[in-house]
């Protein structure tokens, strides 16, 4: 494991053990038909867009299907699989490749990620700004920690209304709903009808820690500061529109326009792995799968076809491990 494979990772997938990777993530050229899907110009690389076009849309499904098929075969049943895709061929792949090889049951989600905005000039017909990723699985067990996104900032707007120097806060209600609550006047402040819904102790400790609220009239009600940075952010649904595409300045990029952030990595590695597994990508191109996998403590595996990317993956893990300081690594 932590190795770059160079060659057809049809080949090099038939090496591997069965049942021995926990995470896949592929990347695979897409059916576009687009000049900028021969990424690196070498000659790995080009035999194999001139393999994957000349037969259409059948060649292509035939052709990810085999390598699909073997990827499926390597994965641990507890094993999840990423494919990133999108509009020319995300309907054909799903129908013809993952619900034949893992079986519409082990569908779990998909996933749209938003990788643009939408531009002034698109004038004929709808632009599109978002990538698919299909994720599925061996089995009915595997590894899932939601992702907790920020608060939606409509609802954020009504309901954390007050700030102070310690930051945006909401006041929760202090007086206990239920029938007995604990009967006590504090500092001045009588207590509602059903008492407060916690013990003098506990009233003195939040109050000296600065939490609660005091009206200004003795006829107010005392309320709890609850404030947003102690509060969990919301469950992540299949709707990714938070994490920007490489952009033109940013430190990672390598320069070429599938390149896919590591935040991306980072969201789905964090969402379906433990420490010490086993990522693999298929096709790892500039290595972002790697590098971020290596980066959160997971054994690693990455193969590429051309030469060129095997060359830019091995540099940007180097250069992650020789950056001073731990603060960078994660
Ligand atoms: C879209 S890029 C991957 C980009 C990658 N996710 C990243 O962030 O850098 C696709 C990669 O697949 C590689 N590739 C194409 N056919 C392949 C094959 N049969 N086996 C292995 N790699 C292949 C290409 O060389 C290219 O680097």
């Amino acid at each position: 494991m932590n190795q770059l494979i160079l060659g057809d990772c049809l080949e090099v997938l038939k090496r591997l053990e069965s049942a021995s990777v926990d995470l896949i993530y592929l990347d695979p050229p897409f059916f576009s038909k687009r000049n900028y899907e021969v990424i690196w110009g070498d000659e790995g690389e080009i035999r194999s867009f001139q393999d994957r076009w000349a037969g259409g849309i059948d060649h292509y499904i035939a052709w990810l299907k085999d390598r699909v098929q073997e990827m499926h075969r390597v994965l641990k049943p507890t094993g999840s699989l990423f494919l990133h895709c999108d509009w020319h061929a995300n309907a054909y792949i799903r129908v013809l490749i993952l619900d034949q090889i893992f079986g519409e049951s082990n569908f779990r989600r998909e996933i749209i990620w938003q990788r643009t905005n939408t531009h002034n000039d698109a004038k004929k017909k709808i632009p599109n700004v978002a990538d698919t990723i299909f994720y599925y699985t061996k089995s009915e067990t595997y590894t899932y920690y939601p992702i907790r996104g920020p608060h939606n900032e409509v609802y954020l707007a009504k309901v954390y209304k007050y700030q102070d120097a310690k930051g945006r806060f909401r006041l929760d209600n202090l007086a206990n709903t239920r029938l007995r609550g604990y009967m006590y006047e504090y500092r001045g402040y009588k207590p509602p009808v059903n008492g407060w819904r916690c013990p003098l102790e506990t009233m003195k400790r939040w109050d000296e820690e600065g939490l609660i609220h005091f009206p200004k009239h003795k006829t107010g009600r005392l309320a709890f500061k609850r404030y947003l940075e102690t509060v969990k952010g919301v469950v992540m649904g299949n709707i990714w529109n938070d994490i920007q595409n490489v952009q033109a300045q940013a430190k990672e990029r390598i320069g070429y326009p599938t390149q896919k952030p590591e935040a991306l990595l980072e969201r789905i590695i964090k969402m379906a792995s433990n420490e010490g597994d086993t990522v693999l990508d298929p096709f790892v191109g500039g290595g972002t799968t790697v590098v971020v996998a290596e980066r959160l403590n997971r054994r690693w595996l990455g193969i590429d076809q051309s030469v060129a990317a095997i060359k830019v993956s091995d540099l940007r893990l180097s250069q992650q491990r020789n950056k001073p300081g731990k603060e960078n690594l994660q």
